[in-house]
């Protein structure tokens, strides 16, 4: 290696180095996407898992219903309709007074939309 070149060399092992040091940062310090935490996603979870729990064996996964138990998809149920609904139950249906707000509202809301 010549002395002019010296300079150059320094340099780009310099960069070289560098680089490695940045994507080994960047692997090693950021999760994958997917397992980001996700706030929203958890909620909408805890939502499904209320009706999956709760309201799936009367009303069905998707809300399509069976027997005298009421179809609740593509209704365009009031929220508050639902809400006392779920509050009260009538008929057949039993109350859930255990589902409290905030997950009520988001449970009725969620229902509303199916
Ligand atoms: C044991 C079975 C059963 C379970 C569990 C159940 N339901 Fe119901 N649900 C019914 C029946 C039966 C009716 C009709 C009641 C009536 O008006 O006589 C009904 C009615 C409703 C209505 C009113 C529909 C309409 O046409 O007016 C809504 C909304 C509803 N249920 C939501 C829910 C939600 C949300 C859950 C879960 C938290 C749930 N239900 C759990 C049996 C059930």
């Amino acid at each position: 290696m010549n002395e002019q070149n010296k300079p150059l060399v320094f340099f780009w092992s310099f960069m070289a180095a560098a680089t490695i040091i940045l994507v080994w940062y960047q692997y090693n310090t950021q999760p994958p996407v997917a397992i980001k935490e996700n706030p929203q996603a958890k909620e909408q979870q805890q939502v499904l898992n209320l009706y999956r729990d709760n309201c799936a064996r009367c009303h069905g996964a998707f809300g399509e219903g069976f027997a005298s138990n009421p179809v609740l998809r593509g209704r365009n149920l009031q929220v508050e309709y639902i809400k006392e609904r779920i509050v009260k139950g009538r008929g057949k249906m039993p109350g859930f007074p255990n589902i409290v707000e905030p997950q009520l509202s988001k449970l009725a809301e969620w229902v509303g939309k199916l």
